[in-house]
């Protein structure tokens, strides 16, 4: 029925796999446990999976930090059991997308192994190594996202190396040729795999051709509030000139989608993008041009504190303007990274606690009606609240290690997956303990609990996808109309060629309607 590519319209289910299901009692999530619950994401109707990386790694930041890129941390288990993940997946009539980490790589890689012993070695330009300032400090002002300078020193070379990221997430250098070469390899081992598409992280943070490593600026709108970013000293700088969004890395987005274009199967690269305040839409635009990336991963709805009726339209009307007819963004409400959105979204939409689950069917419902793919991060598909009772010394998130108690970090989204309410541990694990504490509060909406109760927002969100796959205007076009509607409300229509559907989010009610409308119709 639909004349659009699969990732045009794509909703997409998110496994953070550390904390999806176990299934050797570690207390860790592995890719047998996501192979048994792979009946569970198809009959939420969802059309594609990705999976946050399970690649070999020291974990420092979760798998974010890679030791080797075509193998698997053994914690997850190995090649083969991957091998039966994907064909299970694609049995299932389910794509399967992973996550490819190209900016950095782990310390222990044994490229950054090699690369810090000398200055003259095989690998000595893999990685941005700068002589110290006469007066021995870094080069210059860069910052790290997860706190301190983006600078660490090697004693063996005297000299620093840039990690946008954790000192151990050495950035790796892509003006190096043999560094391209070497990532275009993995793109071409996983795809060989069958892998139908790649989330390719941070894009925006890869890094060459940095001389004369100018400072970054201060951001003159920046002001001391209230928001966790505030107290981070990261955020007091504007990134766009210097050290991020540099035109270089348009050669890797090239690179790898002349490779995706060599296999068959519409393979399909969506960057996670992001620019300084105001500069975001252009930086998605730029990286999804012509032989470049697919598509682009939009953080708009992202918001770490939330976003009101109001926000929540700008971004839309924002995403509309830039990409309206093409499905080269990709939406989500929640992730890995940002606090669960059943909780962050009530207080700005003024929402009580009562009508959470109708607010999250809302908010999924609307994410999943806009105009190219989106991302359900789970647990999102049983209105999961976020977890905020993590005591410190339970807490692994190196971010919020590092700002704690101002700033919590990314386990109050990462803890495991519940199954059964019945079960010890909610059937996540067979062992007393899981790497993250399962929370009490979730166990009310186990997923296979809800999957047999008929009227949790998982079935309601099921049969809403089953729909949607029927709709013309959702899934054979990617035209929307302008946003209308009043301060509690978000109206647009979705239009094809033979169906004009009216989409209504009303957030006073909480409940989402849609209605085929004849042209004319107003
Ligand atoms: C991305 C990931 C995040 C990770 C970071 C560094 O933003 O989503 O989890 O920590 O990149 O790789
Ligand atoms: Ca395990």
């Amino acid at each position: 029925m639909s004349s659009l590519k699969w990732w045009e319209h794509a909703v997409i289910y998110q496994i953070y796999p550390r904390s999806f299901q176990d299934s050797n009692s570690d207390g860790i999530g592995d890719l047998n446990g996501i192979i048994s619950r792979l009946k569970y994401i198809a009959d939420l109707g969802v059309d594609a999976i990705w999976i946050s990386p399970f690649f070999m790694s020291p974990q420092h930041d979760f798998g974010y930090d890679v030791s080797n890129y075509c193998d698997i941390n053994p914690e997850y288990g190995n090649l083969s059991d991957f091998d039966q993940l994907i064909e299970k997946t694609h049995e299932l009539g389910l794509r399967l997308m992973i996550d490819i980490v190209p900016a950095h790589c782990s310390y222990l890689h044994p490229w950054f192994e090699e690369s810090r012993k000398s200055k003259d070695n095989s690998k000595s330009d893999w990685f941005h190594w700068v002589d110290p300032k006469p007066d021995g400090c870094p080069p210059n002002n860069w910052l790290s996202f997860f706190g301190g300078p983006a600078w660490s020193w090697e004693p063996r070379r005297q000299q620093y190396y840039l990690h946008n990221f954790l000192p151990e997430q050495p950035n790796l250098n892509h003006a190096n040729q043999e560094v391209q070469e070497e990532l275009n390899n993995v793109a071409r081992f996983w795809f060989d795999r069958g892998v139908d598409g790649f989330r390719l992280d941070a894009v925006h943070t890869i890094n060459g051709d940095c001389e004369p490593y100018k400072d970054n600026l201060a951001d003159p709108n920046f002001t001391l509030g209230p928001l966790p970013q505030d107290k981070q000293p990261f955020f007091r700088q504007l990134h766009d000139v210097a050290q991020l969004n540099q035109p270089v890395i348009q050669k890797f987005s090239e690179a790898y989608r002349r490779i995706a274009d060599e296999y068959e199967g519409d393979r399909f690269l969506m960057g996670e993008v992001n620019g300084d305040e105001g500069n975001a839409m252009t930086v998605s635009k730029t990286f999804s041009e012509p032989g470049r990336l697919h598509a682009t991963y939009n953080f708009d709805l992202l918001e770490w504190t939330g976003l009101s009726v109001s926000e929540i339209k700008g971004a839309i009307a924002n995403a509309i303007e830039a990409f309206n007819g093409s499905g080269r963004l990709c939406f989500a409400f929640s992730n890995h990274d940002v606090p669960r959105s059943a909780s962050r979204q009530l207080s700005p939409l003024g929402i009580t606690l009562d009508k959470q689950d109708d607010l999250q069917l809302l908010l999924l419902q609307l994410e999943t009606s806009l105009i190219g793919s989106s991302c359900i991060y789970q647990g999102e598909e049983l209105g999961l609240s976020d977890v905020t009772n993590i005591q410190f010394g339970e807490m692994k998130d190196p971010w919020g290690l590092n700002f704690y108690p101002e700033f919590l970090g990314r386990d109050t989204c990462r803890t495991p997956m519940v199954w059964e309410k019945n079960k010890p541990m909610g059937g996540f694990t067979l062992a007393n303990e899981a790497w993250l504490p399962i929370s009490e509060l979730h166990m009310e909406k186990a997923g296979l609990d809800m999957a047999k109760s008929e009227g949790s927002i998982y079935n309601k969100f099921s049969s809403f996808l089953k729909w949607r796959r029927k709709q013309p205007a959702m899934i054979s076009s990617n035209k929307m109309s302008e946003l209308s509607g009043g301060p509690s409300e978000i109206i647009f229509d979705r239009e094809s060629e033979t169906q004009i559907l009216r989409c209504k989010f009303d957030f006073g009610l909480v409940k989402a309607t849609f209605e085929e409308v004849t042209h004319g119709t107003s």
